[in-house]
């Protein structure tokens, strides 16, 4: 694991925008792995600074996002489609088709059985999106936020290693950490999520964490522990992950 440690947030969207541009100029058909969250927003605003609509940074790459809430469609002002649109789809050269977050309607599709179709639906989901990301050949970079508690994506303390895509349930302290995000409602009790395994099939991992609210984890990561109570520490079995931290996260 390699550890960047830069002045602070406006350093680290820089270092983050650097190797995202520098993926697409070495591999313009790129597939992405994308978060969503406070972190990344100033990355994804350099990029869209970099590539505005009339460069032809993402003409021919794949997006998969890491996660989306259970129940919200993909026009909810609060879904993880409507994040993306409005920090980076938007504005660049995106075929909409190359677009891929987990459906967070898909319960919707089994309402004709009240009883097991909408959780079969949303596990039909869960194996759709694995068999899209391997169908698109993996994941090649992945960006990954990450949480007080350690989670990476929506893997809470406790998930397995080996965990791939599937339905999660959210602990009170994450949708707290999110309830910012919704207006008129909590947040979901319940999201799809890439596993750690599906995040760890990725041939890079690049992991942002600003501020002093990050300082427990970022240490924690540090320590070095692998441990399934801490989500994050499962990057210490990967062989390309590099650690972007701003001074506040770090603490030093
Ligand atoms: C959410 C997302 C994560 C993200 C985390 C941290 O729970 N599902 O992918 O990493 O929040 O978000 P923030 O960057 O806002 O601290």
């Amino acid at each position: 694991m390699k550890w960047e440690i830069v002045d602070d947030y406006e350093a680290l969207s820089i270092s983050g925008a650097h190797r995202l541009l520098a993926a697409l100029d070495a591999n313009p058909r790129i597939v992405l792995g994308l978060p969503t969250g406070k972190t990344p927003e100033g990355m994804y605003a350099r990029v869209v600074r970099e590539c505005g609509v009339s460069r032809h940074c993402f003409e021919e790459v794949t997006t998969f996002n890491l996660d989306e809430y259970v129940g919200l469609a993909p026009d909810h002002p609060s879904s993880y489609a409507t994040y993306m649109r409005k920090h980076l789809f938007d504005h660049v050269d995106i075929d909409p088709a190359n677009i891929n977050l987990p459906d967070g309607l898909a319960a919707r599709i089994g309402e004709e059985d009240p009883r097991h179709g909408n959780e079969e639906a949303l596990l039909r989901e869960c194996r759709r999106y694995e068999q899209a990301i391997a169908r698109a050949g993996g994941l090649q970079l992945t960006f990954l936020g990450l949480g007080t508690n350690g989670h990476i994506a929506f893997n809470e303390p406790g998930t397995p290693f080996d965990a791939r895509t599937r339905v999660v349930e959210l602990t009170e302290s994450t949708k707290a950490a999110n309830a910012p995000y919704f207006r008129d409602q909590t947040p979901p009790d319940r999201a799809i999520t890439m596993g750690i395994a599906t995040i760890l099939d990725s041939r890079e991992i690049v992991l942002l964490a600003s501020g002093e609210k990050k300082r427990a984890a970022v240490e924690r990561l540090r320590g070095g522990e692998v441990t399934t109570d801490f989500p994050a520490s499962a990057l210490h079995h990967h062989p390309r992950v590099t650690v972007i931290v701003d001074r506040s996260a770090a603490g030093d």
